[in-house]
């Protein structure tokens, strides 16, 4: 356990994310459901919260047990010697997931890991930690799995697609570490163009440009839980950080287009530019995607439509994908066109047969990544 991290991400996503991982690390990354085993100090840790696009967090593993009932896990947990992470002064939370036989409430094992946790620090120091459920000094994550349970100290504190390059949310704006990883699986190369022609906020287009100018994904983000630790390295930290700025090159030639019919969506697209110094990086339009006129030979495109959840208008939207399809057919021969879609039933309006499916999850939600090779003459 010592000097390893397991790096989450969503459902789907694992494979893409070790990829990325073997990347920033040199190393070679372990696969597992919902994330990715590295090997990692404290140099490692800063780099992946720093660098990763795709993983939502990096957990520090801290004491891995097997129980079966609850008091033996309060003294399986009590026996660990807390005060060497948390002192008195600190404060903490716990977050559980239980997919157990053994244990069917996850707050009881909260509760059970709280007490155990507690109990040890006033033994040792006659005082105690607080609990602190919105800004705690430490996070725990507490994966249990049958009888096997898994403590981790979460080290990136909000979870990492929190990029701060928004001020405002789009009502359906997607994931960064979702966009990321969908430029990621398209192999998008930066010599041709990419598209978004329905961007909302501009989630995929503002990510492509990120990555095509080597901007850090947290570029704009201060905070990570690991810096209000005792154990935190500043000048480390800041080597690190200083080495991942100088990668940023604003003079890299790519063409990036992002256009929505809804002007306001746009307008947030421009916010999030002049946060990250990209102002003027990204060619945006207001547009219908009927009206959409992509200007190159070849392209990447990648979108996400309304699916439907979130703003559900089902005739209009099947319209709306069969406008989306004979856009596809028309005026897009020789694009590699991505279609994130949430809604099987609205997929298959756009008319044309899909070439790859990725399955993945976004949040509770089942998706697919649809990628359609748009090739001359033959549509079905
Ligand atoms: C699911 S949202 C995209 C969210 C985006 N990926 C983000 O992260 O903010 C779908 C977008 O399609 C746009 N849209 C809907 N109908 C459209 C149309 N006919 N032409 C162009 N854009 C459209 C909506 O305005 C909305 O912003």
């Amino acid at each position: 356990m010592k000097d390893s991290l397991f790096v989450t991400c969503a459902r789907g996503l694992e494979d893409i994310l070790a990829e990325e991982l073997k990347q920033i690390l040199h190393s070679h990354p372990i696969v597992d459901k919902g994330g990715v085993h590295v090997h990692g100090k404290l140099k490692e840790l800063y780099q992946i919260n720093l660098l990763t696009r795709i993983g939502m967090h990096v957990l520090k593993p801290i004491l891995e047990l097997k129980s079966n009932n609850v008091n033996q896990l309060y003294d399986i947990v009590k026996s660990f010697n807390w005060t060497k992470i948390i002192t008195k002064n600190d404060t903490f939370s716990i977050r559980t997931r239980v997919n157990s036989s053994f244990f069917k409430n996850s707050n009881i094992v909260t509760l059970k890991i709280k007490d155990a946790i507690v109990d040890r620090i006033r033994q040792e120091t006659q005082s105690r930690p607080s609990i602190d459920k919105n800004n705690p000094t430490y996070q725990l994550f507490v994966n249990v799995r049958q009888n096997h349970v898994k403590i981790y100290l979460n080290t990136s504190g909000e979870p990492l697609y929190k990029r701060g390059y928004r001020t405002k949310i789009h009502r359906a704006a997607l994931n960064p570490c979702m966009a990321a990883a969908l430029i990621r699986i398209s192999n998008w190369d930066q010599k041709i163009p990419f598209y978004d022609p329905m961007c909302g906020s501009g989630t995929i287009p503002i990510e492509a440009a990120m990555l095509a100018y080597s901007i850090p994904p947290r570029y704009k983000r201060r905070s990570y839980a690991f810096k209000g630790w005792s154990s935190f390295d500043d000048n480390l930290f800041e080597t690190c950080k200083k080495q991942s700025i100088n990668k940023i090159n604003y003079e890299n030639d790519v063409s990036i287009y992002a256009s929505d019919n809804t002007p306001n969506n746009l307008g947030l697209v421009e916010n999030s530019l002049k946060i990250l110094n990209l102002a003027g990086k990204i060619k945006t339009e207001v547009k219908d995607i009927v009206d959409f006129s992509p200007v190159s030979e070849k392209a990447v495109l990648i979108t996400n439509p309304p699916h439907g959840h979130r703003m559900s208008r089902e005739v209009a939207l099947k319209r709306l994908y069969r406008n989306l399809g004979d856009v596809l057919k028309n005026k897009c021969k020789n694009y590699d066109a991505y279609i994130f879609s949430m809604n099987n039933v609205l997929s298959k309006c756009i008319g044309l047969r899909t070439k790859q499916k990725h399955i993945l999850k976004n949040g509770k939600l089942d998706c697919r990544l649809l990628y359609f090779p748009i090739k001359e003459g033959k549509f079905q």
